[in-house]
Formats: C-alpha cells, sequence, structure tokens
C-alpha cells in the first residue's frame, strides 16, 4: 500500500488549477444510462471513483474513450445488463446513482446494497422508498436491491432527510417517468445544480434545482449532450486550508468561488485574507495570528460535512478553544485520534469536538481512515515539525486529483513512495 511521506514547514506560495468536482462527475456519469445517444463530459477530474464508475458503465455495456483532456464520451446504447455488483459498489457508495436511471430507461436494476461506511451508517431508505412511490417494486434479496418498473409514474416525493445522492437519483428517475415529479426538502448543493444542468441540456424539463423543491415533468426520451463539470468545491476548500494553515499565499484558479461562501467566511474569520473573481480565490496568512472558529457541519449552503476534518486540522494550531459539531454523519471523528498522535489537543463527546488550539504539531506515523480524514492528516503534515508518513492513502485518490504533484508546485515536501 503507498504512503505520503511529508516535511512539514514549508509556506505554500504559487497558483494551482482546480480539478472538476468529483462529487458533480459521478451522478453525471451516471446519467448516461438515460440515454442511447452519446455523453461528452469535460473537465472530468482524474480520480479512482471516476475510473470506478466508468468501469461499472462497461461491464454494463456501456462503451467509453477518454481524450488527452481527459474528455471522457460515454455511448450507453449497448447496456446488456442492469447489474451493480458487491464488488463495485463496497468500494464506491456513489455507484448506487445508477439505480435511478437504469430503472427509468430500462424498467429493472440489481445494485449491490451499500454495507456500512467508516463514517456512519449510511442507508439508502430514502432511495428506495422515493422509487417505490413512483410505483417501482423492489426486494432486498442477497444484499441485493431489485428494482423493476414497466414505466415510473410522476408524484411527490417529501423527503425526510435532504439527501444529496437520494436527490440525484431521484431526480435522474423523474426526467423519465410519467407526468410530474415534485421532490420536497431537496438538497441544494451545488452539485445536485450541475446535474440538472446537465439533465436540461440533454432534454430533461427540471426547475427548481439548487432550491428545495424540485420539479421534473416526465419526457419520453433524454438526447446525447455534451457538457462540463463544475470544479470541485472541496478541493478548493482543502487548498485554501493548506495555504492558510502553512502561512502562505496562494492562488487558486478554474475554481467556483460562488459554491464556497460559507468556508471563505469561516477563513476570513480565522483570520486569512481573501480576495475572489467569477473563477479564482487568492488567499494569505499570517500563520502566526490564526484564531480557531467553531462550526457546525449541515447540508448546503451551511457548513459541509466534507469540511469538516480539514477545519479540525486548521483549529488545531490556530489560537484559542473551538467547538466543532459534526450533524451530518454520525461517525466522522476518525481522524481526531491520529491528530492527537501529532500533538494536537481535541476532545470528542458525541458529535462534539473540542479542540484547544496547541503551538506545534510533531510528525508521526498515521493512518488515513477514509477521503477527507486522509485530507486532514496531510494537512497536518505540513504544518507539524519534523517527518509526518500518512498510510492508506488509496483513500486520498479517491477524492482528490495528483494531490502531491499539486501541492509539490506549491512549495510542499511531499512524495509517494510505495509500501
Ligand atoms: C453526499 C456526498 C458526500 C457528502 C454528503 C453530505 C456524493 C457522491 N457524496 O453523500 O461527499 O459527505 O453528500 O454532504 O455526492 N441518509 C439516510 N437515508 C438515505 C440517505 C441518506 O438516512 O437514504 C442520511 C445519511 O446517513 C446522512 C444524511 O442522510 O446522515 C446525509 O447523507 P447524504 O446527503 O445522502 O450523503 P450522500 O449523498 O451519501
Amino acid at each position: 500500500m503507498e504512503k505520503l511521506i511529508i516535511h512539514g514547514g514549508k509556506c505554500l506560495n504559487g497558483t494551482v488549477k482546480i480539478s472538476g468536482a468529483k462529487n458533480s462527475v459521478l451522478p453525471i456519469l451516471a446519467s448516461s444510462l438515460l440515454s442511447s445517444d452519446q455523453i461528452i463530459i469535460g473537465n472530468v477530474p482524474h480520480l479512482q471513483d471516476v475510473t470506478t464508475t466508468i468501469s461499472l458503465l462497461t461491464e454494463m455495456g456501456a462503451h467509453s474513450s477518454i481524450d488527452e483532456k481527459m474528455r471522457v464520451t460515454i455511448d450507453s446504447s449497448s447496456i446488456r445488463n442492469f447489474f451493480a455488483p458487491y464488488e463495485m459498489v463496497k468500494t464506491m457508495r456513489a455507484s448506487i446513482l445508477v439505480l435511478g436511471p437504469l430503472l427509468a430507461h430500462y424498467g429493472e436494476a440489481k445494485v449491490s446494497l451499500p454495507g456500512g461506511c467508516a463514517i456512519g451508517s449510511r442507508p439508502v431508505n430514502l432511495h428506495l422508498e422515493g422509487l417505490k412511490s413512483m410505483g417501482a417494486k423492489i426486494n432486498v434479496e442477497e444484499g441485493y436491491i431489485i428494482a423493476k418498473a414497466k414505466k415510473l409514474k410522476g408524484t411527490t416525493i417529501n423527503l425526510s432527510i435532504s439527501s444529496v445522492t437520494g436527490t440525484e437519483n431521484l431526480m435522474m428517475a423523474a426526467t423519465l417517468a410519467e407526468g410530474k415529479t415534485i421532490i420536497n426538502n431537496a438538497a441544494k448543493e451545488p452539485e445536485v445544480v450541475d446535474l440538472a444542468n446537465c439533465l436540461r441540456l440533454m432534454g430533461a424539463d427540471i426547475s427548481g434545482d439548487g432550491t428545495s423543491s424540485i420539479t421534473i415533468n416526465g419526457v419520453s426520451n433524454l438526447s446525447g449532450c455534451s457538457y462540463n463539470v463544475l470544479p470541485d468545491r472541496i478541493e478548493t476548500g482543502t487548498y485554501l486550508v493548506a495555504a492558510t494553515i502553512t502561512g502562505g499565499n496562494v492562488t487558486l484558479k478554474n475554481t467556483k468561488p460562488e459554491t464556497l461562501k460559507t468556508i471563505i467566511r469561516k477563513l476570513e474569520d480565522v483570520g486569512a485574507e481573501v480576495e475572489t473573481t467569477e473563477d479564482t480565490i487568492k488567499i494569505s496568512s499570517d500563520k502566526e495570528n490564526l484564531r480557531s472558529v467553531d462550526l457546525e457541519t449541515s447540508p448546503y449552503p451551511k457548513f459541509p460535512t466534507d469540511m469538516q476534518a480539514q477545519f479540525i486540522t486548521l483549529n488545531s494550531v490556530s489560537k484559542g478553544r473551538s467547538r466543532v459539531t459534526e450533524s451530518v454523519f454520525e461517525n466522522r471523528f476518525m481522524h481526531v485520534q491520529e491528530l492527537v498522535r501529532m500533538g494536537a489537543d481535541i476532545d470528542v463527546k458525541g458529535n462534539k469536538a473540542t479542540i484547544k488550539g496547541v503551538k506545534k504539531l510533531v510528525g508521526a506515523n498515521v493512518m488515513a481512515t477514509d477521503l477527507r480524514a486522509s485530507a486532514s492528516l496531510i494537512l497536518a503534515g505540513l504544518v507539524a515539525d519534523g517527518k509526518t508518513i500518512v498510510d492508506r492513502i488509496y483513500h486520498i485518490d479517491r477524492g482528490y486529483e495528483c494531490i502531491e504533484e499539486k501541492l509539490t508546485q506549491l512549495g510542499a515536501v511531499i512524495k509517494r513512495v510505495p509500501q
């Protein structure tokens, strides 16, 4: 298993280009199953989760190609089986996103139930209940969701939790259903809007995305399209924290500051200076004068759970005492014990972490447990005294494109080594 070795203490400076959003490209790839025409997707990040999704689609019979600009073409006209096996779903929960499109276009799907997950139980009951209310017959047999529907029917779905992939799955299913579907308490994340923008280009009739009520009028078929994925706001946020925590001066280009308002406000509270244009963010800070901030994770537009781990690292070396509340997932503090091994002073009770800022962290051997936890440990390594070795970095490759190249470009001393 590969590891990352980081020699901390370098201040990050320079410019880095942000990649396309992981959480946009995955549902957009799945949406290709709704059409028998070619879908061409641009700004695709080179990530393990993207490779897994493309493999899943090709296993089903789709044809795919990638050009030198990482533009992916998917042709789903030759889909032969409607099956997402456990071996793939267990490595990437977002595989569940093929369920709605398969059911809506082909009338059947067999998709493995995602198992437990390092950050919480993460059930998919809302996806299944929504599809059932649209007329699907769904059984769970031997760990698989077996779904059938001659033709899905539009209805009103009131989500009890505004699930992101739940909203996306149901929105995709509703594009080809008979009549009108209204999804209430829908997720408002920018990635939901990005998917809706792509589906509209394919001919879907969707309105209200980005608000808590989405209306979809079903159409008889969807065509192909060419679409560029939104920049990744979590990758952006992670580099913003990297610049702040090291007292750097960094410009991020090809990003979308409008999707990061809450994160930018928190970084300004910490003491960073931030300037934005429509697609760049410039950030600088004085690392001796960082003040820790309280925060609570919540659905968009509030503070994202996918940035919680990175802010815990930032708070660990900022002045004062702070409280971080995790309100989206029940077990998302796995990074804390590893940070404590590096000298952080953090106490977790239930879904709250109390952090007392320390003067310095010290490099150590640490273990990544999930995607964003890995990012928080790399950030800690960047600022710690001495050498940090981050193990199990396959998690980071699921969501951060070329992270060590990008950090090296900014002046960090980081390298990947085999086991
Ligand atoms: C998506 C993101 C993930 C992010 C999360 C929250 C993708 C591919 N992943 O995950 O990066 O951390 O949103 O912003 O976009 N829940 C249920 N029943 C369901 C579905 C969800 O109880 O059927 C609960 C979950 O356990 C969790 C909460 O709802 O507590 C929110 O989860 P959800 O928005 O569904 O997360 P994902 O879509 O899996």
